[in-house]
């Protein structure tokens, strides 16, 4: 039977439930596994560390090299993104490592390609070195001229962090020829994009974002197929950021809600989105719903709705930035995204710190997730706060918010 994605989100990963005779998954914390004798045990640890699943009559051997609650998480995931399987690690980080040194250590080539802007954990990942692969740092339309014959992969987001641009996936695949290509998926979702259906070969989440949606766990997962999904899951086991269960347990909850809490958040965005335009502080609107912002036509086409992360240059620059983040009252100021309440952080001075100052978002920028609250509320809340921030000096700002909080 076909699913529509919102049944899918609820039911995938479940379909065992209830022969199994319970309704809500069950969540198995155990870090070592009973072995059936030295023979299957042996062999089970041999196909789970190589990257294989469980063998008939064998043992799960060891939570660092499978456990049944991920498992359950990935095959769910898996579906949603349209892939064969899907591999979950510690953090978004933990997967973005395990992707290049999995395919560097396949390939036995030492480059990748990396389409600025990337979130600034990625580009500084990438631009460190500390993983032993040399790093072109490219936009999209300078891809394929990027690409050497030790090219191991190219990395790509859409939208980007923080700027919200979006990419043309196919045409950066296409420019990428016989190298695979890691899309960055965290922003859209597997709601409003399918990176797999667009030619990539990864699809990759900061789980700890939209997934979760609750602001309560960290963690990373890759959908891509099969071969893919066994070298990931080797070097997962060999370097030991496997996703713990309680995690995988909340992220396969969060899925059931995600189209649900997307489409909500997305419109919310769209709200707040219009309204930034109008506002004489705000000098320029960084959201792929508004016209301008989306020159290829890429929503509705390869992504399907703009998503509900929006970015914000203050005509104030700097000084106003910083305002605005200890201004607001609803919003909290932190950096993540995706939770069902909303945040607003300043990314050149947080989340994209360790990007070299050439290739860093402007100090001006400030970057929101819409969560589910009213939007009016949200709306109303910018209102007093950018308000606040055209009229007041920065530490008046700062006592007014701690005096209304006590
Ligand atoms: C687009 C994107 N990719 C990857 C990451 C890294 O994920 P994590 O923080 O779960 O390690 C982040 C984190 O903010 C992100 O925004």
């Amino acid at each position: 039977m076909t699913l529509h994605p919102d049944s899918l989100a609820v039911h995938a990963g479940r379909e065992d439930l209830a022969a199994l005779g319970v309704h809500a998954p069950p969540l198995d914390l155990s870090s070592t596994n009973p072995l059936p004798d030295i023979e299957l045990g042996g062999l089970s640890y041999e196909v789970l560390a190589t990257g294989g699943h469980p063998i008939d009559g064998g043992s799960h051997v060891y939570a660092r090299l499978w456990n049944p609650t991920v498992a359950r998480f990935e095959q769910a995931l898996a579906r949603l993104e349209h892939a064969e399987e899907a591999v979950a690690f510690s953090s978004g980080m933990a997967a973005v490592t395990a992707v290049i040194l999995a395919l560097a250590h396949e390939s036995g080539r030492r480059h990748v390609v990396a389409v600025r802007p990337l979130y600034g954990g990625t580009d500084h990942l990438l631009a460190s070195g500390l993983l032993g692969v040399e790093t072109t740092f490219c936009r999209p339309d300078a891809v394929a001229a990027a690409i050497r014959d030790d090219t191991a992969l190219v990395v790509v987001e859409s939208p980007c962090n923080p700027t919200l641009e979006l990419v043309d996936i196919p045409a950066v695949v296409r420019a990428a020829g016989a190298v695979p290509v890691l899309v960055d998926n965290t922003f859209a979702t597997p709601v409003l994009q399918h990176p797999l259906d667009l030619g990539a070969a990864l699809s990759l989440h900061s789980a700890t974002k939209y997934l979760g949606g609750h602001g309560d766990v960290v963690g990373g997962v890759v959908a891509c197929d099969a071969r893919f999904a066994a070298a990931l899951r080797r070097t997962r086991a060999i370097t030991g950021a496997i996703m713990h269960p309680f995690a995988a347990y909340l992220l396969h909850r969060g899925l059931a809600t995600l189209p649900v809490r997307m489409r909500a958040q997305q419109e919310n965005a769209r709200a707040v989105a219009r309204w930034l335009a109008e506002r004489p502080e705000v000098a320029r609107v960084h959201f792929p719903g508004l016209p301008g912002c989306d020159p290829a036509g890429l929503i509705g086409t390869q992504q399907h709705g703009p998503g509900a992360m929006i970015s914000i240059e203050l005509a104030g620059g700097f000084e106003a930035a910083s305002r605005l983040t200890t201004a607001v009252r609803l919003f909290t100021h932190a950096v993540s995204l995706g939770s069902v309440d909303s945040l607003i952080q300043h990314p050149a001075a947080l989340t994209h710190r360790p990007v070299e100052s050439a290739a860093k978002p402007s100090d001006a920028l400030v970057r929101l997730s819409i969560g589910l609250e009213d939007r009016a509320d949200l709306i109303a809340d910018l209102g007093q706060a950018l308000e606040a921030t055209a009229t007041t000096p920065a530490e008046d700002v700062r006592s007014g918010v701690e005096a209304g909080a006590a």
